[in-house]
Order: C-alpha cells, then sequence, then structure tokens
C-alpha cells in the first residue's frame, strides 16, 4: 500500500515538473531541462557534451549565446559573465535556469562523448611531499577496473558531507590502474589540509571521473603547442605530455611552467629529461619571486610574460592553460591580445569548490 502511494505521488510530482526544451544551433541537437536543474547539467546527463570546468560560474569555460527564450540564475551569480556580455545575449551554461523554451549556440565536444563518468573507490598507495606546499597522491583502482578518461581531464574525490573536490590527472590514460594527483595545500582549505594532515597509504577514498573538457586537440595536428602551467597546474600537462610521447605525437611542444620559486617546479628535472630526450619539446621555467641573479635559467618574471617574450605572436599556437584562476585569466586575455585565435586556447582554471561562499569566490586567487 505505502509502495503503491509513493509511486502514485512520485508519478503525479513527475508530470507536474516543468520541462523545457533547449536547441543548440551548432548542432541541430534537443535536450530537455527540467525545473531545477541548469542548462550544463541537463546536457551532460543527456550525454550532449557543452564545454565547462568550475561548474560553479566562475571560469567562463561554458559561456555560450542565447539566441532566443530567457534564463535565470538561481544557483551561483554568473560571476564570469560582464554586463556587456549578458547585454549581448551571452550566457553561463553552468548556472542558467531556463525560464522556457531555448535556441542556444554552443559548442559541443564530441571527444568525450561516449566516455562513460563513474563513481569508483581506490586506495592509496602512496603519498609524497614534493614540494613544501605539493603532495603527490597515487590511487590504485579496484583490481579489474580501469579509468577511461582523455589526458588532461580530472576527477572529482566525493569528500564527506557531500562535498566535491576536483583535482587533475597527472598520470597519463595509459597508466591504466594507476592515477596520479598532485594536491597543493590552500592555506584555510578543509580538504587539502586534510589531506596534508591526516590521509594514510592504505585509506580509501571515492571519486567520480572523468570529467572536464581539457585535452587535446587533434583537429588541427600542423598546429605547434603551447602549454603554460602555473604551480599543480602542471599536473593536466604532464598527462597530455606523457600521452602525447606515448603515442609518438611530433608536433613542436613548448612548456612554460611557472611558480613563485624554484622549489615550486617540484618535477623540473623530468621535463628538462623530457627537452633533453625530445627534439621536438621546449621548456621554459618561470619564477615570479626570484631576481634574474638567482633563477639561473629560468625567466624572471610571471609565466605568461615569459610565453610573450619568447613568442610576441601567438597566431599560430594551439595554447593548453591551467592552473590558479588569476594565473588563467591573465594568461587568456594577454594571449589573446597577442593574436591567439580565441577557439585554439583551451584551459582549466583551478576554481574554488561550489561550497566555497560567492563572497571567497569572488575574490582573485
Ligand atoms: C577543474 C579543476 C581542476 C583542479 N585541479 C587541481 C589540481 O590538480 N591540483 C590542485 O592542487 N588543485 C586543483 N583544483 C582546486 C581544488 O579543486 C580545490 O579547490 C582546492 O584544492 C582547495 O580545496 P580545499 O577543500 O582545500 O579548500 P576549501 O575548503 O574549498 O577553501 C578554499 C578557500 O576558501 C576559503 N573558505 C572556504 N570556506 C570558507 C568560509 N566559509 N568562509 C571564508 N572562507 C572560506 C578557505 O580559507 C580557502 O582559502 C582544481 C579545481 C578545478 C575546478
Ligand atoms: S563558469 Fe561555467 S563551467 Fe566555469
Amino acid at each position: 500500500m505505502c509502495t503503491r502511494s509513493f509511486f502514485a505521488i512520485d508519478y503525479t510530482a513527475n508530470n507536474l515538473m516543468k520541462q523545457y526544451q533547449v536547441r543548440n544551433l551548432n548542432s541541430g541537437i534537443t535536450f530537455t531541462v527540467k525545473e531545477g536543474e541548469s542548462v550544463l547539467s541537463a546536457a551532460l546527463r543527456q550525454g550532449v557534451m557543452l564545454p565547462y570546468s568550475c561548474k560553479n560560474g566562475t571560469c567562463g569555460s561554458c559561456k555560450g549565446q542565447l539566441e532566443s527564450g530567457e534564463v535565470h540564475y538561481p544557483f551561483h551569480p554568473p560571476l564570469a559573465l560582464e554586463n556587456s556580455e549578458i547585454a549581448q545575449g551571452k550566457a553561463l551554461f553552468c548556472q542558467a535556469a531556463p525560464s522556457g523554451d531555448l535556441v542556444i549556440q554552443a559548442r559541443e565536444i564530441e571527444a568525450v562523448r561516449d566516455i562513460q563518468v563513474r563513481k569508483m573507490p581506490a586506495r592509496v598507495i602512496e603519498k609524497t611531499l614534493m614540494a613544501p606546499d605539493v603532495m603527490r597522491i597515487r590511487l590504485k583502482l579496484p583490481s579489474a577496473q580501469r579509468l577511461q578518461f582523455l589526458a588532461g581531464q580530472y576527477l572529482e574525490i566525493l569528500a564527506p558531507e557531500g562535498k566535491r573536490r576536483a583535482f587533475s590527472i597527472a598520470s597519463p590514460p595509459q597508466s591504466e590502474d594507476v592515477v596520479e594527483l598532485h594536491i597543493r595545500h590552500v592555506e584555510g582549505g578543509g580538504y587539502t589540509s586534510w589531506v596534508f594532515d591526516e590521509l594514510k597509504v592504505r585509506d580509501i577514498l571515492r571519486f567520480e571521473a572523468p570529467l572536464g573538457t581539457f585535452f587535446v586537440r587533434n583537429d588541427r595536428t600542423e598546429r605547434p603547442l603551447l602549454m603554460v602551467g602555473g604551480g599543480t597546474g602542471f599536473a593536466p600537462l604532464k598527462s597530455m605530455i606523457e600521452c602525447l610521447l606515448s603515442d609518438g605525437d611530433k608536433r613542436p611542444l613548448h612548456l612554460f611552467w611557472g611558480a613563485a620559486t624554484q622549489a615550486e617546479l617540484y618535477m623540473h628535472e623530468q621535463v628538462k629529461q623530457w627537452e633533453h630526450d625530445n627534439a621536438h619539446i621546449l621548456y621554459t621555467s618561470a619564477l615570479s619571486e626570484t631576481s634574474s641573479s638567482e633563477a639561473q635559467d629560468a625567466f624572471s618574471g610571471l609565466v605568461h610574460e615569459a610565453v610573450l617574450d619568447t613568442y610576441p605572436d601567438l597566431s599560430a599556437f594551439d595554447i593548453y592553460i591551467s592552473g590558479p584562476p588569476a594565473m588563467v585569466e591573465t594568461g587568456r586575455t594577454a594571449f589573446l591580445d597577442h593574436g591567439a585565435e580565441k577557439r585554439r586556447i583551451f584551459f582549466d582554471s583551478f576554481e574554488f569548490g561550489l561550497d566555497v561562499p560567492v563572497r571567497v569566490l569572488a575574490k582573485p586567487h
């Protein structure tokens, strides 16, 4: 009896739930958005891969054009949208909820469409301090389980109280049953403090993966690659480079890795070895808090300045940027000013989690 009435209520609720149709002019695909859902969540639920990264309205990866219809922002404010962009009909699909049917223009990312997103447990098999504030964690997947992903994608650790924390996968997809993460300790950060102080080898973590649309594009392989990382922003770039090397991809690749001090370039020797062993790889490190006399072979300044110092014209490059939000945003803006093609800049901005108060998200960090 209880079961029957439960289903009766559920059925009625479903019938009453409002749904809107969203048509993407770029692909011709139509999907439905339920009340209380963002356009992005609904799209991903139905296998429509719109670009995204932070999912909290701060990075701008999911920005697209609203051709007709209206949206509102009931979740987080659309911090990555300027008022002028709203006036031009731009929307942030990770936060936008439809107020009626919509017609939009958004890029769709076909390469990740068929990869299943899964939740799985994993055992911590290594915890190594790589720099004063960077911990390398290696996770072993359950036996006979493999994680399919594209180099550059990230996972979300399912932390207590329903919180989630995103970390880029630093190992390449071919490393099969072990996943490597590079975790920077954030001052006052709940999860990263726990990782540094309490997490132990043999502990079990749960995560969801693979996520994100940051991966190497192969549609224009004649273009050289420029990779720009800040701090642990090196992690997804490491995965990409190891994957490209294993595939024998010989596109010219220049990695710029920036940090405040030399100690924070926690795999500097490994990267120099890649450069030494591969004629098509170049490496430049940039140190922002070290004077040029101390920096030896590094550029003295911010990492985007090192890029512009080497390549004042960026029109020929496919550019991949990852790291702290302020560094990603400054880099993107400067690179566009120096001829980079907007559609050929790909980025993952290491934004804070969804539960962090908006006043903290809004500050540059
Ligand atoms: C796509 C993506 C990939 C990422 N990849 C990596 C990676 O590879 N490596 C990496 O190190 N990081 C990465 N990050 C960042 C990571 O997900 C976390 O945001 C970061 O580690 C901080 O988590 P935390 O729980 O330690 O900090 P949080 O607890 O989330 O705190 C963040 C900041 O907000 C402040 N804060 C939190 N709550 C409050 C409050 N109530 N009042 C006032 N202040 C508050 C804290 O003091 C701290 O300064 C990535 C993020 C994204 C989106
Ligand atoms: S602003 Fe929407 S994914 Fe970052």
